[in-house]
This record gives structure tokens, C-alpha cells and sequence, in this order.
């Protein structure tokens, strides 16, 4: 029987809750149905893909943004078809477009590549597709496609561009800056309609919705400049970290506190395999001890630098103590990797009480997963 080393009830754990994705989604959904007539939530699959989350967040309504076969699958597995998915990503083959196409899904093109594979399919089935299109307004990155590109493109009577879409600047990032993106995406449009007579069904705003400020200091100005268009296209949006985000909450324990070079670090029993250190992750760390906060770093177990929490806080923390590490849900147990072989356990919180989420034992899952007999014996 595998065991992993140390007491099993002590080690690291993040609990899901269901009430604050619900809170979350509410939010949202009273925002939108107050400021704009047709407004449709695609929750980013690749924020978090546990099973009660996804499960909770369809169940209250939300569709889902996709990039792979993948996601696809675990659409299908809660019910999500039609015009409830949005697909984005730079990696579409035709098998993949041919199944959206002919599943009436949504889809954002990323290439001009891209948008050939659907005049293709589009001119093999004898019909017009529709499409959006992602676009990269910069110049800079793999994203998207550039405007006069694709706007080459849009007198093609097999594809009809119907939406727009762009996403840069994930949650976390530069209010200004992601309104100022979405400015500039409309006045695309307004270009379009103008000089191709494009009309547009839907205008998709990506993710980087921000859950720590009001949703109207993110949106207001969008929705006024939405009005300028000449139709009333449906209004998508797919947030990621917004809705999951605050969902997660991790308990950790201090293993050792040492100093180094004048810093002082606590290193505790969960780190980079599940707190992945993206620049938009900034956890937030709470101690129950509060009788002398100093100068602390946060850091995890393993034996790499990137494997860093939080950086000079003032935390009174001490050896032995559990800490709290809250919003934690977005982008954590979606690229968790098994890096060091402690993943923690994952528990999902319910009026039905806490239960876990997948393996009871995730150090035995994990073993199983590397190749190694479910009966060898631990440390
Ligand atoms: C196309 C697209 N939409 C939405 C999101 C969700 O972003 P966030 O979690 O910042 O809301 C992402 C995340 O990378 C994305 O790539």
C-alpha cells in the first residue's frame, strides 16, 4: 500500500467553495443584465477543470470557452454543445473545425491559415460558415490575426465574419490597458461595418475580468461604445480567474523558517507544483498569528527559486504554523504539475458538507500515473 511520508490530515489541502463561485457568477450576470440587452457568460474551461467547479458554474448558467479536443471532451461530459461553446486557440486542424462547424459551436479564428481551413469545409459542405475573428492588434505575440489580414478576407461568400474578439491582459493586469484593447477592437468593427458591410453577431470581449474592483469600472466604457455599432451583436465575455479565483482557498503548514542574506523565508509544505507562480498569481497570505508581524517571504518545498508564494510581507509566522492562501483557484489545479510528487488534496465545499475532489490519495495516484504497482510499499 503506497503511503506518502508525513501525516496525511496535516498536509496541504485547498478546498473549493461552492457560494463563492455562485456569489461570482451572480455578479456578473447582474452586471450584464443591467448594462446590455444580450449578454452571454463563457467561463474559460482552462482556468480550473475539477469537476464540481466546472459542473457548478454550467449549472448556473455559463457556457464555455475552449481551445482543444480536450476541453471539448469535458464539455461534452457536463452537456455543453451548440452555441453554448466558444473556441479559441492557434492550433485548430481541420478535423477539429470540421466537428465545430458541423456542431454549430462558436468559433474565433486566430490565422488566416485558419479562416482558409473554413472556406475548405465551408465550400466541401456547400454552405456558408460563420466565424469571429481574434485579433491581434499590436503586432507582437502568437495571438491573433492583424485586422487589414483578415480584413482582406471578409467579400468571401463561404465565410461570413459575424464576431469580433480580443483577449490580452489576463486578470491581474492594467484596467486602462484592457479597456483600451477592447476600444480599439470595436473601432475595427465599426471599420468593418462601414466599409465591407459587415454585420456582426457577436462582440466577445476575452477574459481578464478582474474580480477585486467593480465590474462597471471594467465595462462601463465598453458597453457605451458597443452602442455605436450599427447592429446589437450579443455581448460574450470569458472570464477565467474572475469566477474561479476567489473560489480556492489552500492551507499550508511552515516547515522552516531561515534567513538568507538578511531575508527572511518561511518555507512551507505547498509550493510551485500547485501555486504556479504566473505574473498574474499573486497569492495572498494570511496567518492566524498576529502578535509581531515582520518582514517574511513565502516559498514552498522544492529546489527550484521560481518556487515562491508571496515576497516581503509583514506576516508574524513562526515554525509549525498553518497558513491560509486565498484566491487561489485560477490557473493552479489546471497546470498543477507533479513536480517534487506532493500534490496536495483537493476538497470541494457544498451545502452537502466537504468531500474530495478525484483521488482520495493523490500521492498513490500519482505513483500509479508514473508507472509504478499500485501494492509497492512507501518511504
Ligand atoms: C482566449 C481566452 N479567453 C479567456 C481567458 C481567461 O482569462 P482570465 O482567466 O484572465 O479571465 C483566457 C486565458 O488565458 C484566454 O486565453
Amino acid at each position: 500500500m503506497i503511503e506518502s511520508d508525513g501525516d496525511a490530515a496535516s498536509g496541504p489541502e485547498v478546498v473549493y467553495d461552492a457560494a463563492v463561485l455562485r456569489r461570482q457568477v451572480q455578479r456578473l450576470r447582474r452586471y450584464l443584465d443591467r448594462a446590455y440587452p444580450d449578454s452571454h457568460v463563457f467561463y474559460a474551461l482552462k482556468a480550473c477543470y475539477l469537476a464540481p467547479v466546472v459542473r457548478r458554474l454550467v449549472d448556473l448558467g455559463c457556457g464555455l470557452e475552449i481551445m482543444s479536443s480536450g476541453e471539448r471532451a469535458v464539455a461534452a461530459a457536463l452537456g455543453v454543445e451548440g452555441e453554448r461553446i466558444v473556441w479559441n486557440g492557434p492550433a485548430l486542424d481541420v478535423t477539429t473545425l470540421e466537428r465545430i462547424v458541423d456542431r454549430g459551436e462558436w468559433v474565433n479564428v486566430d490565422s488566416r491559415s485558419v479562416f482558409d481551413r473554413l472556406v475548405h469545409i465551408a465550400r466541401a459542405r456547400g454552405r456558408t460558415v460563420e466565424a469571429g475573428v481574434r485579433l491581434n492588434l499590436s503586432g507582437e505575440g502568437k495571438l491573433g490575426v492583424a485586422p487589414d489580414e483578415i480584413g482582406a478576407c471578409l467579400d468571401e461568400p463561404s465565410v461570413s465574419i459575424v464576431g469580433v474578439h480580443f483577449h490580452h491582459g489576463a486578470a491581474g493586469h492594467d484596467v486602462d490597458d484592457w479597456v483600451d484593447g477592447r476600444l480599439r477592437m470595436l473601432d475595427v468593427a465599426m471599420r468593418w461595418e462601414r466599409e465591407a458591410g459587415v454585420t456582426l453577431r457577436y462582440v466577445d470581449l476575452g477574459g481578464g475580468l478582474q474580480a477585486r474592483i467593480e465590474l462597471g469600472e471594467q465595462l462601463d466604457p465598453i458597453i457605451e461604445r458597443l452602442w455605436d455599432l450599427r447592429s446589437v451583436p450579443r455581448l460574450f465575455v470569458e472570464p477565467g480567474a474572475f469566477l474561479v479565483g476567489p473560489a480556492a482557498t489552500a492551507t499550508t503548514r511552515v516547515v522552516t523558517i531561515k534567513t538568507v542574506g538578511g531575508r527572511r523565508w518561511a518555507i512551507t509544505d505547498l509550493g510551485a507544483s500547485f501555486l504556479v507562480p504566473l505574473d498574474r498569481a499573486r497569492f495572498e497570505v494570511e496567518s492566524a498569528r498576529q502578535n509581531e508581524p515582520g518582514s517574511v517571504s513565502v516559498a514552498g518545498p522544492f529546489c527550484y527559486e521560481a518556487d515562491v508564494i508571496a515576497r516581503d510581507r509583514s506576516l508574524d509566522i513562526q515554525e509549525g504554523d498553518r497558513l491560509t492562501i486565498h484566491d487561489c483557484g485560477a490557473y493552479t489545479a489546471s497546470m498543477m504539475s507533479g513536480f517534487g510528487a506532493v500534490p496536495p488534496r483537493l476538497r470541494w465545499r457544498s451545502v452537502r458538507g466537504v468531500e474530495p475532489i478525484g483521488a482520495a490519495d493523490p500521492a498513490r495516484h500519482w505513483m500509479a500515473a508514473q508507472g509504478y504497482e499500485p501494492d509497492c510499499s512507501g518511504p
